[in-house]
């Protein structure tokens, strides 16, 4: 290989998929920073287009008005407001959730932000790996990467924990609404039938009922290390 055209150097992809609030958000970061890999939250692209879909006085559920929504979004990104787009504290609200899960459901939403998703995982900046979460990185996006992670815990917990997030934001949250409100979404994420929810082939399940947030990511480091032998 000549001087003018270095080996590319391997980019390690680590793909973490699981239902709302398993903990793989704050694990996948968290991995992201120890192993020094640039990290991508995949399921912000679909809240920023839902937002997008409900600042325009659209429904979520429309495929037309979500086509439109996604297409705004990667106008912004293309354009340089991805950091922007992706850190709008209002892409935390629940509405924004549920149309986020709304518009994930619509084949051309998903069509639109693939190509920004495998872009990122191929070219992270200047990283010689990346970390993703979602719910198809080890499915559909990123279906050759190293490590595959599915991290998941009971439905109950899960609720708890979201109650307990939203309750330290001083939001009110009853266990019942937030239970009644995943159970939609989880239904919604794997049950569609563009990319759905489910363990990807070769990924290790990580189950995070038991374990505190420092033991998922003790468990996950671990065999990462294990697979990447680093
Ligand atoms: O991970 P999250 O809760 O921020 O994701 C919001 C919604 O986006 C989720 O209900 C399903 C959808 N999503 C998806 O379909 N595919 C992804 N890779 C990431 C998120």
């Amino acid at each position: 290989m000549s001087e003018d055209f270095p080996e590319k150097t391997k980019i390690f992809v680590v793909a973490i998929d699981g239902p709302a609030a398993s903990g793989k958000g704050t694990l996948a970061r968290d991995l992201a920073d120890i192993l020094g890999y640039a990290y991508l939250d995949t399921g912000a692209l679909y809240r920023a287009a839902a937002l997008e879909v409900l600042r325009a006085g659209g429904s979520c559920a429309d495929e037309d008005d979500a086509e439109r929504g996604a297409g705004a979004l990667r106008a912004k990104i293309e354009s340089g407001g991805q950091d922007a787009a992706l850190s709008n504290p209002d892409l935390r609200n629940d509405a924004v959730a549920q149309g986020a899960s709304k518009v994930a459901a619509i084949p051309a939403v998903r069509e639109a932000l693939i190509g920004l998703q495998r872009e990122f995982a191929q070219n992270p900046g200047g990283y010689n790996g990346c970390v993703l979460d979602g719910r198809d990185i080890g499915t559909v996006i990123c279906p050759e990467a190293d490590v595959k992670l599915f991290v998941t815990a009971d439905q109950g917990i899960r609720a708890e924990r979201r109650m307990k997030e939203l309750q330290s934001k001083g939001i009110d949250a009853t266990y019942e609404a937030v239970l009644a409100d995943m159970r939609t979404r989880d239904e919604r994420d794997s049950g569609r039938r563009a990319a759905p929810l489910r363990p990807a082939e070769g990924s290790v399940v990580l189950d995070t009922t038991d374990l505190s947030a420092a033991e998922a990511l003790a468990e996950a480091l671990r065999i990462v290390k294990q697979t990447l032998d680093v």
